[in-house]
C-alpha cells in the first residue's frame, strides 16, 4: 500500500497520509471511476426500507455514512443485503411499519441520516426511539428540524435544551405544517417532506435558496404526490400516499469528483476523465463556479439515469483566475468549498467566498479548519464570520495537518498537497472513508504520472 511518493500508515488508532510530489514533471492522466452519489445512496436506502416491495440499488455509496443508514433502518426491521456490493437490495417493510429498534439508532457521522430519519421517527405512532451519532454529529445543530417537527405535533427530547443528540422520540401522528425554512439545507426540507408522508393533508416547505432536490425526485420515482413551486422554492407533500419498490441506479457523486476536477485543472499538463457523475441542477455549483474561475471542464455524453442528469467529465490544467462565490450559488455548492479553496491558491487574483456560514456547522467548523490548515502549508486565506478571502497565487509547500476527522478536508488537503513543495503529512486521513473509501488507492493510481 506505499511508495515513496504517497504513504499510509495507520498508528495509534488513526491513518497518516504522507503525500510528496516530485519536484518537477506532475501531471495526473487518465479516467477515473468515482463512488456513488452520498445524498442519493442515503435516500435509496431509506425509501426502499419503507416502501412496499423490493428495491435494488445499483452504484451505491459503500462508504461510512450509507452504512450508518443501513444499519439503522435494518434496526428497524427492514432487510438490506450487506453493503459489500455495489448492488444492493432492500426488502421494504412499508410506510409506517418501521418497528420499535431494541437499541439507540447510531448515526455515526452523518447528518443526512439523523435528519432525514428524524422526519420518518418523528411521525411513526407509538414507538419509541433513541437516536445518537459520533462526537461531531453530537455536536451539530439539531434544532432545525426538531423545530418544525415540534410545529408538526412531534414529541423529540434532547441535549442542551432539545437541540443536540442524543435524541429521543414518541413517535405520534403529526399535523400538516407550511414550514418557511430559515436556511437553504436539502436535509431540513427532506426531514418534513418525509414526515409529510404519513400525515394526513399537505406538508409544504418553502426555502430561502433551493437547496438539492433528490428526495423530492425519488419520492416521486417511488409513487409519493408532490406539487413542486420553483417561482417560490416551495415543495408540497401530499400524505397517505404509497411508496413501491424501485431500481435506483446511483450516479457518481459530483462532490467526490470535485477532488480530481480540481487536482487536474492546478497541476500542469493534466487530463482526467471522470465517468458517470451525477450532474443535477442543484448540484452543480462547483462545475459554475471553476468556469468562473476559468476552468477547461467538458460535460460528454450528458444522460438521464433512473431521474438523475449524469455525464461523463473531461477536465485539463489550466491556469485559474480569482472569483466571487455569494448567494444562491452557495446551496449548490456548499460541499465542495474545501476544495475550492484549494483550487482558489492556484488562481491569480483573490476568491472571496460569503453567505457560507452553514460550513461552521458541516462535520467541522470547516471555515476555521480550512484557513488553519490550508495557511500551515503557506496560504493566504483569512477567516470571514460567512467565508473566506484566499489570496491567489502564494504556492503551497508541505506541513504537518489534520482533517479534523472530516473527510472532505482529509480530501482537500490531499489534492493541495499533490501541488506543494515537500513532503504534506495529513493525520486522521481515515476520515475520507465516510464518502470515498478508494480515495486514497485513486491517488495511488496516479504515482506512475506523479
Ligand atoms: C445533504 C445536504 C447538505 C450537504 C450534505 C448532504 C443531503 O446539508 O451538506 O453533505 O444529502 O441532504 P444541508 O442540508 O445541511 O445543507
Amino acid at each position: 500500500m506505499s511508495n515513496s511518493i504517497i504513504n499510509l500508515q495507520t498508528a495509534e488508532n488513526q491513518q497518516i497520509l504522507t503525500i510528496k510530489p516530485p519536484k518537477t514533471g506532475l501531471s495526473l492522466q487518465g479516467t477515473l471511476k468515482i463512488p456513488g452519489d452520498k445524498s442519493i445512496s442515503h435516500r435509496a436506502l431509506m425509501l426502499g426500507a419503507i416502501a412496499q416491495g423490493q428495491t435494488t440499488i445499483e452504484g451505491l455509496l459503500l462508504g461510512e455514512d450509507p452504512r450508518s443508514t443501513a444499519e439503522c433502518f435494518r434496526a428497524m426491521g427492514a432487510e438490506i443485503s450487506p453493503l459489500n456490493s455495489q448492488k444492493v437490495t432492500v426488502q421494504g417493510i412499508g410506510l409506517g411499519k418501521l418497528q420499535e429498534p431494541l437499541d439507540v439508532l447510531n448515526a455515526g457521522n452523518s447528518g443526512t441520516t439523523i435528519r432525514l430519519m428524524l422526519g420518518l421517527l418523528a411521525s411513526h405512532r407509538d414507538r419509541f426511539f433513541s437516536v445518537t451519532g459520533d462526537a461531531s454529529l453530537r455536536s451539530r445543530p439539531m434544532s432545525r428540524v426538531i423545530k418544525p417537527l415540534q410545529q408538526m405535533g412531534a414529541q423529540i427530547w434532547g441535549r442542551n435544551n432539545n437541540s443536540l443528540a442524543p435524541l429521543a422520540i414518541q413517535g405520534q401522528p403529526l399535523k400538516p405544517i407550511h414550514y418557511q425554512s430559515p436556511i437553504a439545507s436539502a436535509q431540513v426540507k427532506s426531514c418534513i417532506l418525509l414526515a409529510g408522508l404519513m400525515t394526513e393533508g399537505k406538508t409544504t416547505v418553502t426555502e430561502p435558496a433551493l437547496s438539492r432536490d433528490h428526495s423530492e425526485r425519488m419520492l416521486q420515482a417511488f409513487g409519493a404526490t408532490l406539487e413542486i413551486d420553483s417561482k417560490t422554492n416551495s415543495v408540497t407533500i401530499i400524505g397517505g400516499s404509497t411508496l413501491t419498490g424501485q431500481t435506483v441506479i446511483v450516479p457518481g457523486d459530483i462532490s467526490s469528483a470535485a477532488f480530481w476536477l480540481v487536482a487536474a485543472s492546478i497541476v500542469p499538463g493534466s487530463e482526467l476523465l471522470i465517468e458517470n457523475v451525477g450532474i443535477n441542477p442543484t448540484r452543480i455549483g462547483v462545475l459554475e463556479a471553476l468556469e468562473m474561475m476559468g476552468a477547461d471542464i467538458a460535460l460528454e455524453n450528458k444522460r438521464l439515469v433512473t431521474g438523475e442528469p449524469v455525464a461523463d467529465l473531461r477536465v485539463k490544467s489550466c491556469q485559474l483566475k480569482g472569483c466571487t462565490l455569494e448567494g444562491d450559488i452557495i446551496p449548490r455548492l456548499i460541499d465542495e468549498v474545501p476544495i475550492l479553496a484549494v483550487a482558489a491558491i492556484f488562481a491569480e487574483g483573490t476568491t472571496i467566498i460569503k453567505d457560507a456560514a452553514e460550513l461552521r456547522v458541516k462535520e467541522s467548523d470547516r471555515l476555521a479548519v480550512i484557513a488553519s490548515e490550508l495557511n500551515k502549508m503557506g496560504a493566504k486565506i483569512t477567516e470571514l464570520p460567512d467565508g473566506l478571502e484566499i489570496t491567489g497565487g502564494t504556492g503551497l509547500k508541505g506541513a504537518e495537518v489534520d482533517s479534523y476527522t472530516d473527510h472532505r478536508i482529509a480530501m482537500s488537503l490531499a489534492i493541495a498537497s499533490l501541488n506543494a513543495q515537500g513532503k504534506t503529512t495529513i493525520h486522521r486521513a481515515e476520515a475520507a472513508a465516510i464518502s470515498y473509501p478508494e480515495f486514497v488507492e485513486t491517488l495511488q493510481q496516479f504515482r506512475g504520472s506523479l
